[in-house]
């Protein structure tokens, strides 16, 4: 069924790190492609008026992405600010009054996940959630029943199709290329399975620390922060089955089943790590348990994936920010030739785009041994390349769900580690600018150890 165009654009956290960093810079990018002409109301409590909010609009956009001078006195124009509290009612029925005539407003939450509750509560008393969407940031609750909990709130102010849980790891360009490559290619569905399939290792490492969100993190922790959400559904698009149709819901059954059939790791398939320095973070507790790196190793009970290991692999202050998937191919027998490195297939999802297919290629010369090379495709995003956010905003605006997470789908994630979470296994410190503890590196051994992404400019 076709959904009505947004009339109205809110924002909560409008003076927070998410709205500073990507959604102004989104905001602006959808004007530069005239695909955004309605009022846009940022909501926060910080003491500020709409004057100030243009000024931090004008400084994210000068600090992410560079500034467009027409596109941004058009946000201006469109840009309204609500200042109050989430707890007072009065918030939302001043809000109300700004929207106007607007009867499909999207309300978008880029807010800590502890007020989502609070805050969907307050938009149905006012009646701000009549004919509107709501766009949820991840993580989606604090685990499985926090999550069950908010669903359940959601649902009593919303219909389904108005809910969108946002994973921005689904608005990526390579991300969705993963799922394109795989079913686009015949080459390879008759390879991508536990007979030709030796392991798999998905490692998304970023160089820097919490950047002054450590309230925030001592919340999350990494396994709730970009393990639950992203990583998962990056594994969830290399291992569904083919959908059975293009429609939205037929990718999102294959996920949900695909995930339903991985097991919670028990606790010695995991490790956890703190970066040392961490705990001198601002707004971090100095005894903080809270993990920056995680590592886990997966296991999928389907046709397809028995047997096979998938290890997860995601850390703050590591020596290079990139995410890379590789999937290592089966050994061929050592009879004809000796034992030559199995083929690979790697994706890089970031800083750039690419997929590399690894092989052996004869050295010239008598005697028969070779030389690893890589068939290279990449793709490096030109300046007009949808941003993450630009893409799922404008997505929630059209009422389209496809990139967004179904409520079984983020139950199921869930579902994997909801075990894990908290102090559940120990907790190794590491030095910044290292792989994370040694221990995680016995966790790989058997399967010939992690693959480090290489950049050839580390920041
Ligand atoms: C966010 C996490 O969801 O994703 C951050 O909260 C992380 O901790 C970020 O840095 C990474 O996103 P991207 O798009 O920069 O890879």
């Amino acid at each position: 069924m076709s959904q009505p165009q947004a009339d109205a654009l809110v924002f909560f956290g409008a003076t927070g790190d998410l709205a500073y960093k990507k959604v102004f810079p989104a905001l602006q990018a959808m004007i530069k492609r005239g695909r955004l002409h309605v009022p846009v109301i940022g909501v926060a409590k910080s003491n500020w008026n709409a004057e100030k909010l243009r000024a931090r609009a004008r400084d994210s956009l000068e600090q992410h992405g560079g500034l467009d001078p027409d596109a941004f006195a058009r946000l201006c124009e469109l840009l309204k600010y609500v200042d109050g509290d989430y707890k007072d009612l009065a918030t939302f029925t001043t809000l109300r009054k700004l929207l106007g005539d607007a009867k499909y407003p999207v309300h978008y939450l880029a807010i800590p996940p502890m007020v989502f509750g609070l805050v969907v509560e307050q938009l149905k008393k006012s009646s701000c959630a009549k004919g509107a969407r709501i766009v949820i940031e991840k993580p989606f609750g604090r685990d499985l029943a926090s999550a069950l909990e908010l669903n359940r709130t959601l649902r009593a102010a919303f219909d389904d199709s108005a809910i969108f849980r946002i994973d921005h790891y689904l608005g990526k360009e390579p991300v969705q290329n993963l799922l394109f490559f795989r079913f686009s290619n015949s080459f390879l569905e008759p390879i991508w399975n536990r007979r030709y399939v030796e392991s798999v290792q998905i490692t998304m490492a970023e160089s820097f620390g919490v950047q002054g969100r450590g309230k925030f993190y001592e919340e999350a922790g990494a396994i709730r922060d970009v393990v639950q959400n992203h990583l998962l559904q990056v594994l969830s698009m290399l291992t569904m089955e083919p959908p059975i149709g293009s429609d939205p819901e037929a990718v999102r059954d294959e996920k949900v089943k695909i995930l339903k059939a991985i097991p919670a790791p028990d606790l010695n398939s995991v490790v956890r790590g703190q970066f040392r320095g961490y705990r001198k973070e601002e707004g971090v507790s100095p005894n903080s348990k809270v993990e920056t790196f995680a590592a886990l190793r997966l296991h999928i009970n389907s046709w397809r994936w028995q047997g096979v290991p998938f290890y997860i692999r995601a850390g703050k202050c590591l020596p290079v920010t990139s995410t890379e998937v590789l999937v290592e191919m089966r050994q061929i027998p050592e009879i004809y030739m000796h034992q030559p490195p199995p083929n690979y297939f790697r994706f890089r999802l970031n800083p750039e785009v690419s997929i590399a297919i690894g092989a052996q290629i004869k050295t010239p010369g008598e005697e028969m041994i070779g030389d690893r090379v890589e068939l290279l495709l990449s793709h490096n995003p030109g300046g007009d390349e949808m941003d993450a956010y630009e893409r799922l905003l404008g997505d929630a605006m059209k009422g389209d769900q496809s990139l967004f997470a179904r409520e079984d789908q983020v139950e199921a994630e869930w579902r994997i580690v909801d075990s894990l979470l908290g102090s559940a296994t120990p907790l190794y410190e590491y030095d910044p600018g290292t792989w994370g503890p040694r221990e995680s590196d016995r966790l790989i051994a058997r399967d010939g150890g992690w693959h480090n992404p290489v950049i050839s400019h580390p920041e």
